[in-house]
């Protein structure tokens, strides 16, 4: 097995994550590469205590720097608040690093076609992160979209909800105040994982309607105090996308204020003469539409078909630290060129297109009109 070295900046919610993955590596069974934790980074001192728990991670510092100069890490993983992402992230691969960046791979358009710029003169392996399509059920709805079962495709719905912004008394944090996560609000937040399917199955939208809306404009800031919040905490984009040479409704769904969602991804692709549908909220069930006769939906209980083989039982169910494993797994493998026609992470250039398309949908919302997507 070939060890690749692992640079961790920003040990929070997902920087941990990540690394647990990592810890449980055993589990996958068809990967030739293995990523070894060697190094983390964190302006806050107690996010480092956690990495204390890992021999492997013998470098431990606050200054990313000294991270992404240190011989023992090949490969950069970054996990830090979005307006950071430009700097952390150029200065990754002029130090001539690989990167898997976290989305929404900068604060905006035009920091995300700086970053593209940079990861093109680097010459470095770059992806973004987008966990989801690596479900099982998200796997097979792919399949079925590519298979020509849909017919002529009517049409396709993708979205995440989660509704943590409901409660009023939730502390504020840096991803509501717009500084720091971006005029993008909850595009930035959620976006890319909205746009990573229709984008690689070649559905990109041309033309776009958007809702947007804002959340409670202040919130505890856990200090005693209260933080204004101003960014969008709910967004509905209406697009128009090119399939079969025909004009298809797509409508993309980030939602920070979505009653009873935790964590929901899901994906609905209708079309005449079959359908898909496959939800987080339910991760074992895919749902397929039928017409003969009779007209069908069908549910199938998916059990744990993920791209890489693990030594899960197969009747048993995924969930979001395995899809996290399969994402590593992906990046690692492509990175080796060994991904044989598995699904891959999201590019560069598919990152940069979902910040086009959050781009026209800001302006789209501003005017009320609707709006041509770059790109
Ligand atoms: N793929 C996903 O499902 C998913 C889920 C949540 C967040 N994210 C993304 O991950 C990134 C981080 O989000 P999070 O939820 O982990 O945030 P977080 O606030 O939990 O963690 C960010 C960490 O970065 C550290 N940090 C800040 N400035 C730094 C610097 N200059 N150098 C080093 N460390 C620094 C902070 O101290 C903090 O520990 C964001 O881009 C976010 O959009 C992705």
């Amino acid at each position: 097995m070939h060890e690749v070295r692992i640079g961790i900046i920003g040990g929070g919610l997902m920087g941990r994550e990540i690394a647990a993955g990592f810890a449980r590596w055993c589990a996958l069974t068809d990967v030739t590469v293995r990523p070894v934790l060697t190094a983390v980074a964190d302006l806050n001192p107690a996010a480092l205590n956690w990495f204390e728990g890992i021999p492997s991670c013998t470098l431990r510092t606050t200054d990313y720097h000294e991270l992404i100069n240190h011989p023992n890490v090949d490969v950069v993983y970054a996990a830090v608040p979005h307006n950071l992402h430009e700097q952390v992230y150029c200065d990754t691969l002029a130090a001539g690093k690989d990167l898997l960046a976290e989305k929404p791979f900068g604060l905006d358009l035009a920091a995300a076609r700086n970053i593209l710029e940079a990861v093109r003169r680097s010459g470095r392996f770059v992806r973004c992160s987008s966990e989801m399509p690596f479900f099982p059920g998200a796997q097979r709805a792919v399949e079925y979209a590519r298979s020509g079962a849909l017919g002529r495709v009517l049409e396709v719905v993708s979205g995440f909800h989660h509704s943590s912004d409901l409660d009023p008394h939730k502390a504020a944090n840096w991803k509501r105040l717009s500084a720091v996560c971006g005029a993008g609000g909850v595009l930035n937040d959620l976006g890319m994982h909205a746009c990573h399917v229709p984008l690689r199955l070649g559905w990109r939208p041309e033309r776009v309607f958007a809702q947007l809306q804002k959340g409670y404009p202040r919130r505890p800031d856990g200090r005693g105090g209260q933080a204004e919040c101003d960014t969008w905490d709910n967004a509905l984009l209406h697009c128009w996308t090119q399939i079969g040479g025909e004009a298809v409704p797509l409508r993309m769904e980030m939602k920070r204020l979505a009653p009873g969602a935790t964590n929901t991804w899901f994906l609905e692709i209708l079309g005449t003469d079959g359908g898909v549908r496959f939800s987080t909220a339910e991760p074992k069930t895919l749902w397929q539409f039928e017409r003969q006769k009779e007209q069908w939906w069908k549910r199938t209980e998916l059990g744990f078909g993920t791209p890489f083989k693990v030594v899960t039982g197969g009747i048993f169910e995924p969930g979001f630290p395995d899809v996290i494993q399969q994402m590593w797994a992906a990046y690692l493998m492509e990175r080796a060129g060994q991904l044989e026609g598995r699904f891959g992470c999201a590019t560069p250039e598919e990152a940069v297109a979902s910040h086009e398309i959050f781009a026209a949908a800001l302006q789209s919302h501003s005017t009320g009109s609707v709006v041509a997507v770059a790109g």
